[in-house]
């Protein structure tokens, strides 16, 4: 890397206050996936929107594993994740045509609506109208923010600035779960309060994105070079850009040649990210976090803790979330994407059988478990959230980011992103359901998918540590046993441009 002239870019304040303002979208993010599950559990919510489950919740000692279990209740937290997955689309369209800053401007603004709508709401249409409004200011958020940190981090630190956004992500999932946890006591409109307090990161979000900076990618992609160039040499904090201004440049000339990014995406070459981008995704789903996340003072009511204690145990996880968070900015460098999803496979798989056998044995339909096997529920609850924070949860967006070449990078994120959003959905909609029916099964159930996750890490994917975006291709893809066959030679773009060298030695990088 010695020979990149960008490596002596400074840090300037510049560019961290950059990173930061965009960073809340993540923060946006994470306050809406926490907000939901405490919510849900209040009285005063339950008994305004959803009577019936209100009802049975009061004969919870019928069954404990079923009062929650109401399809409009499941809509209420999964339709912004519907809303979402079609947004990214939009928002992948809006990223190219109009820019990474404009489309973080929108999800701003799509947020603020759905707090002002969700705090107000007298009735359901217009409680799950406001989840949609959240929902497509996810999906404009979580395409424009990590795409933009990328694009406007030093090379260098590129792996470090995308994890910012998981990190912002947990602390919004542990501001909602505080907030919960104090609006929880103020009756009859607490969850007024948790549902408008969404407006006050996404007035920052807001307000933060009409003063940062467009990425120079994006300028120079839509022709604006001399805009491109200033806006480099303002967030690198030095005159002289005119190395990394070329290689951007040369990285557009190429991408231009890809008139359909979409269809491009769908070749045989391109499978491989594809693929990878998007089962990281559906397997970081599967690990079962968001039944974590989203119903952690369900679940802990349903192992007998009451409504308050539940609560603050969803405080509890959601500070071991973001403290791990911590470790894999650390060590995702350091010791490679592979070892530390394959750690926490193994750890994750321990603690989802664990609980699985202690609810099946000592959690029955009616009565709850004693202090002390719930007391070691919660400790496995955090062992599990550990792990996945620093591994399956920030990999999860940072693999994806960085494995597809320029020319299909925002067309392939997009497809991630709504796998994502399809697979929170389906947890989200279905998880009461399948506690109901599945009982203390459904831990066996996420178990089997850590196991094939496992497996999957073993055999197809390969370790990026390391390895600059633009040589992925000839130093990941066509280097892996499996995914070497993918990929053919004469498809390699880079020889429609003279300028760009095809094959690039490690010493050319
Ligand atoms: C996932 C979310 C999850 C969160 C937990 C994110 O990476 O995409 O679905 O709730 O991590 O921290």
């Amino acid at each position: 890397m010695s020979t990149i002239q960008w490596d002596i870019s400074k840090i300037t304040f510049y560019v961290v206050a950059c990173w930061i303002l965009a960073a809340f979208g993540g923060l946006m993010f994470g306050y809406d996936i926490g907000i939901s599950g405490g919510v849900t559990a209040m009285d005063d919510f339950l008994m305004k929107f959803f009577p019936a489950v209100h009802e049975r919740k009061l004969h919870a000692k019928e069954n404990n594993y079923c009062k929650y279990d109401d399809q409009s209740l499941q809509l209420f937290t999964s339709s912004l994740y519907l809303a979402a997955l079609v947004a990214s689309f939009g928002a992948s369209k809006s990223c190219s045509l109009l820019g990474r800053q404009p489309t973080i401007v929108m999800a701003g603004s799509f947020f603020l609506l759905g707090a002002a709508l969700s705090c107000a709401a007298s009735q359901k249409w217009m409680l799950i109208l406001g989840r949609i409004l959240f929902g497509v200011g996810v999906g404009f958020g979580n395409e424009s923010v990590p795409l933009f940190l990328t694009e406007i981090a030093p090379v260098q630190h590129r792996g470090a600035v995308n994890i910012l956004f998981q990190l912002f992500v947990t602390i919004g999932i542990l501001i909602a779960n505080m907030v919960n946890y104090g609006t929880s006591k103020l009756h009859p409109h607490g969850w007024r309060v948790s549902l408008g307090l969404a407006g006050v990161p996404a007035l920052f979000l807001f307000l933060g994105s009409l003063v940062i900076t467009e990425s120079p990618t994006s300028l120079v992609e839509r022709g604006k070079e001399n805009k491109g160039r200033e806006a480099l040499k303002k967030i690198r904090g030095v005159s002289d850009v005119e190395a990394e201004f070329e290689q951007i440049k040369m990285a557009c000339e190429q991408a231009k040649l890809v008139r359909h990014p979409f269809k491009k995406l769908m070749k045989r070459s391109s499978m491989p990210p594809l693929i990878i981008g998007i089962m990281m995704q559906v397997f970081q789903q599967f690990t079962g976090i968001n039944a974590i996340m989203f119903y952690a003072p369900v679940l802990f009511q349903t192992v007998g803790f009451k409504n308050d204690a539940s609560l603050l145990s969803a405080v509890i996880t959601g500070t071991v979330n973001v403290l791990s968070t911590f470790v894999s900015i650390y060590a995702v460098d350091r010791a490679g994407r592979r070892k530390l999803l394959l750690q926490a496979c193994v750890q994750m798989f321990i603690c989802q059988m664990t609980i699985g056998v202690i609810l099946m044995a000592k959690l029955k339909t009616t009565g709850s478990l004693d202090k002390g096997l719930a007391a070691v529920v919660v400790v496995l609850v955090c062992l599990f959230v550990m792990c996945f924070a620093w591994s399956w949860g920030p990999l999860g967006w940072l693999i994806p980011s960085e494995t597809f070449p320029l020319e299909t990078r925002t067309a392939g994120f997009a497809f991630a992103v709504s796998a994502n959003m399809l697979f929170t959905f389906i947890i989200a909609q279905a998880f009461l359901s399948m506690l109901c029916n599945m009982r203390a099964g459904i831990f066996f159930f996420f178990s089997a998918w850590i196991l094939a996750m496992g497996l999957f890490v073993v055999f197809l994917l390969p370790e990026t540590k390391g390895v600059p975006i633009d040589v992925m291709v000839e130093r990941v893809w066509k280097q892996h046993p499996v995914w070497k066959k993918f990929m053919d030679t004469s498809d390699i773009d880079c020889q429609k441009i003279k300028k760009l060298p095809c094959k690039m030695s490690k010493k050319s990088i």
